[in-house]
């Protein structure tokens, strides 16, 4: 029997890459592939990129030169190491990217990975094998599923691709040329995958997309289905206690997803909901499709039926010709919501969108400074936030072992991390926990049988959440 080979696989950017690096695992399993985490000892590795700010990009190219090192010394030792390049660089750069690393033998964009092992035998021929097309057929009918092995080394809490793609076209934004167009799973293959991945011991789900509330797949009844009737299906799947989606649109927030958190209690009461900026002008600029104004009735929206809720958010500061009285409103607009986290980044030209032609830019130097004011609201906000955990007893979802002996690590609704000390038998649960103490992000407590109470909600117009 040939000696399983080794696969090393790295992911950069968003949760669907790590989703879409399991499924090349799974793919590749077939072909007796087994994981390895250096990439020194590996017959494959794998890059799954990020094509998102230019810093993403350029990550791959520097670890190419360090896997050029790799290779050559594996062919000192009579090893042949392939290197593949996938994900969103694959897709938007193609043959440039041999072009630039020649140590690269297979380029393959996120619409095409299920050809990995066709594409690998064709480079042991020689060459080099580049599937950047977006190929009629879906890559979801030709993936393996999971083995029950690999779906429990994988923890209790699991990514599922729902929806894929964007048409939003955001002036900024490569997902749309990267990923495609808007396409949704239909409801059955969903089920078919959730109830696999709980029958495997997953305790919690989350649904992705690039704009997952988006979806609206086909039911088994032949309708479109929206995300909120998804949710409710998935929630009747035995075994899952808790649900969670991203990343939402706020154009695309419809009833059926309030309804959803008003009615499904395993549907945590946390989302994340970019708004990118608090200026009209900056927005109608980005092509958002919604104002400032919009995006504040949508927050109302979910709050009026789930009081606890809190959310989370992206924002790009210097976008072409922000000033400073727009990127004021930014602030003033994180001033008001009161977020539990967000995600901050200076605006960087990707080519061959809209917004890389605009003339007017906004210098490096107000961009660094803009940037951190508004992290330091954020993080101000998120201080508060975890705060305003401590002396409350909330449920905690235990996924792990801590670093420190004895500690078992959890998250609570709101995704902060909970340690306990406690037998690791409570791995799965959703157990009530006494929150003492916060270090850094992650907050410290005892498993307590008192019944549970929620954080309060945070107050808007607040800058100190639930405080
Ligand atoms: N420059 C900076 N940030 C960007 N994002 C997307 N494109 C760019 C860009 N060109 C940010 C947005 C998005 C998040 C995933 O990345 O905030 O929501
Ligand atoms: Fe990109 Fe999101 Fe806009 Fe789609 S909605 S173009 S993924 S920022």
């Amino acid at each position: 029997m040939k000696p399983p080979r080794k696969l090393h696989i790295k992911s950069y950017g968003c949760q669907m890459n790590v989703y879409d690096a399991q499924r090349m695992v799974d793919t590749l399993a077939g072909d007796g592939f087994v994981e390895t985490s250096s990439a020194d000892d590996a017959d494959l590795v794998i890059l799954n990129t990020c094509h998102i700010r230019e810093k993403a990009s350029e990550k791959v190219y520097s670890e190419l030169g360090r896997l050029r090192v790799a290779k050559d010394a594996a062919a000192k030792d009579g090893r042949d190491m392939r290197i593949a390049v996938a994900g969103c660089v694959a897709q938007a750069e193609g043959d440039e990217i041999i072009r630039r690393a020649p140590v690269v033998d297979v380029v393959v964009g996120p619409q095409s990975y299920h050809h990995l092992p066709l594409l690998l035998e064709r480079a042991a021929q020689g060459g080099k094998a580049i599937e950047t097309e977006f190929p009629a057929e879906d890559k979801f009918g030709f993936l393996p599923q999971p083995k029950s092995d690999a779906i429990r080394a994988r923890g209790i809490s699991a990514f599922v691709t729902v929806q894929e793609g964007c048409d939003k076209f955001c002036t900024f934004c490569v997902v749309p040329y990267t990923r495609g167009a808007e396409v949704s799973r239909p409801v059955e293959k969903i089920v078919d995958d959730v109830k696999r991945l709980a029958d495997n011991g997953v305790r919690e789900l989350t649904l992705i997309g690039q704009n997952v509330n988006a979806y609206h797949g086909e039911g088994p009844d032949g309708r479109a289905w929206p995300l909120g009737k998804l949710l409710h299906r998935l929630a009747e799947i035995g075994g899952i206690a808790r649900l969670r989606y991203s990343t939402s649109h706020p154009s695309d927030v419809d009833d059926s997803l309030i309804e959803a958190h008003r009615d499904l209690p395993a549907l945590m009461p946390f989302v994340h909901l970019p708004v990118q900026s608090g200026s009209d002008r900056i927005l109608a600029a980005m092509n958002r499709k919604h104002t400032a104004s919009d995006y504040r009735k949508v927050i109302e929206r979910f709050r009026r039926v789930r009081q606890d809720i809190a959310f989370s958010s992206d924002f790009i500061v210097g976008f072409p010709g922000e000033t400073e009285q727009e990127f004021s409103a930014t602030l003033a607009l994180v001033t008001q919501i009161g977020y539990a986290a967000a995600y901050s980044f200076k605006y960087s030209p990707r080519p061959g969108t809209p917004a890389a032609e605009m003339r007017e830019t906004v210098s490096a130097a107000d961009m660094d400074e803009r940037l951190v004011r508004l992290q330091e609201l954020i993080d101000s906000q998120q201080s508060a936030f975890n705060k305003a955990a401590i002396g409350t007893t909330v449920d905690v979802l235990f996924e792990r072992t801590a670093r420190n002996p004895g500690q078992i690590v959890g998250r609570t609704a709101y995704l902060q991390p909970a340690h306990v000390m406690a037998s690791p038998d409570i791995i799965g649960q959703v157990l009530p926990v006494r929150l003492d103490s916060l270090e850094r992000y992650s907050l410290l407590g005892a498993l307590a049988t008192v019944p549970t109470a929620r954080p309060q909600r945070i107050a808007p117009s607040q800058p100190t959440i639930g405080a």
